[in-house]
C-alpha cells in the first residue's frame, strides 16, 4: 500500500484529484470506480476545475459507483444517484450512457445485482476504485461480518451506519435500511485503488485498516492484500497510526 499523510482534507482532495486525473490522462477511456459521502465531495470539485480548465475529460470515462439504497428512486435527493449528478456528473463532459448506477428500485435485486457484475466483466473491469472509509471500517456498504462478500449484493445497515447517514435525512426513521453494493471481491478486482481518509473520527478505523490483522469484521483491512493501493489520509484520520 503506498500512503500519502497530508494535513488537511484540502491537501487530500487535490493529491486524490491529481491521481484519478493522471489516470484519466494516461487512458482517456478509464473505467473509473466512483464513491459518495463528504469524503471526496473536495475530490470531485478539484476534478470539475480541471475539466473546465481542458486538463482533463470525461467524454471517454465510463463510471461505476459502489452502492445506492434499496427504495429510493434517482429523484430523490438523498438518493447516490442525485448525489452524483450533483457533485460530479452534471458539471463534466461525461456522457449518460457511459453512467452505471445501480437501481435500488429493481423488482428483481438478485438480476440486478448480477447485471451490475456482468456490465462490469463486459468494459474490461474497473481501471481505479475510488473508495471512502467507514467509521466502521466498511468500504462500499460492505459491513463488518463473519466474512467478505464477493460480488454486488443487498446488505441490511448496520445501526452505525444509519446513524452516520442521518445527517443526511430529516430524521433517522427516514434512512433506507437496505442497500445495493458491490461486493469485496467486486472492489478488489479493480485494477488500482485509491482510499481517502479525512477526520479523527475515522482514525481508530484508519488503524485497523493499516496496521490491523485482515479480518471482514474490518472489511478494508482486506485492501492490505491489494497490489496496488494509494490511501491518502489527512492528519486527524491518521493521528493513531
Ligand atoms: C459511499 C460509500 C461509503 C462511504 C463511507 C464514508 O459510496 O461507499 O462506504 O465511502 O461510508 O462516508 P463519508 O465519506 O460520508 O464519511
Amino acid at each position: 500500500m503506498q500512503m500519502y499523510q497530508v494535513e488537511t482534507y484540502e491537501e487530500m482532495s487535490t493529491k486524490a484529484a491529481d491521481i484519478i486525473a493522471s489516470h484519466m490522462i494516461l487512458k482517456p477511456d478509464s473505467t473509473l470506480g466512483l464513491a459518495t459521502g463528504s469524503t471526496p465531495v473536495g475530490t470531485y470539485q478539484s476534478l470539475i476545475e480541471k475539466t473546465n480548465k481542458g486538463t482533463i475529460d470525461f467524454s471517454q470515462i465510463t463510471s461505476f459507483n459502489l452502492d445506492e439504497y434499496v427504495g429510493l428512486p434517482t429523484q430523490n435527493d438523498q438518493s447516490y444517484r442525485y448525489f452524483m449528478d450533483d457533485n460530479l456528473f452534471n458539471h463534466v463532459n461525461i456522457a449518460e450512457s457511459n453512467i452505471n448506477f445501480l437501481n435500488g428500485m429493481a423488482e428483481d435485486i438478485e438480476a440486478e445485482c448480477k447485471r451490475y457484475e456482468n456490465r462490469i466483466r463486459e468494459v474490461g473491469g474497473i481501471d481505479l476504485q475510488l473508495l471512502g472509509l467507514g467509521h466502521n471500517g466498511h468500504i462500499a456498504f460492505n459491513e463488518p461480518s463473519d466474512r467478505f462478500e464477493a460480488e454486488t449484493f443487498m446488505v441490511e445497515l448496520t445501526q452505525r451506519t444509519i446513524e452516520a447517514n442521518t445527517r443526511f435525512f430529516a430524521s433517522e426513521e427516514e434512512v433506507p435500511r437496505k442497500a445495493l453494493t458491490m461486493g469485496i471481491g467486486t472492489i478488489m478486482a479493480a485494477r488500482n485503488i485509491l482510499i481517502i481518509v479525512s477526520g479523527a473520527e475515522k482514525a481508530e478505523a484508519v488503524r485497523e485498516v493499516i496496521q490491523g490483522p485482515i479480518t471482514p469484521q474490518v472489511p478494508a483491512s482486506i485492501l492490505q492484500l491489494h497490489p496496488s493501493v494509494i490511501f491518502i489520509g489527512d492528519a486527524s484520520a491518521c493521528s493513531l497510526l
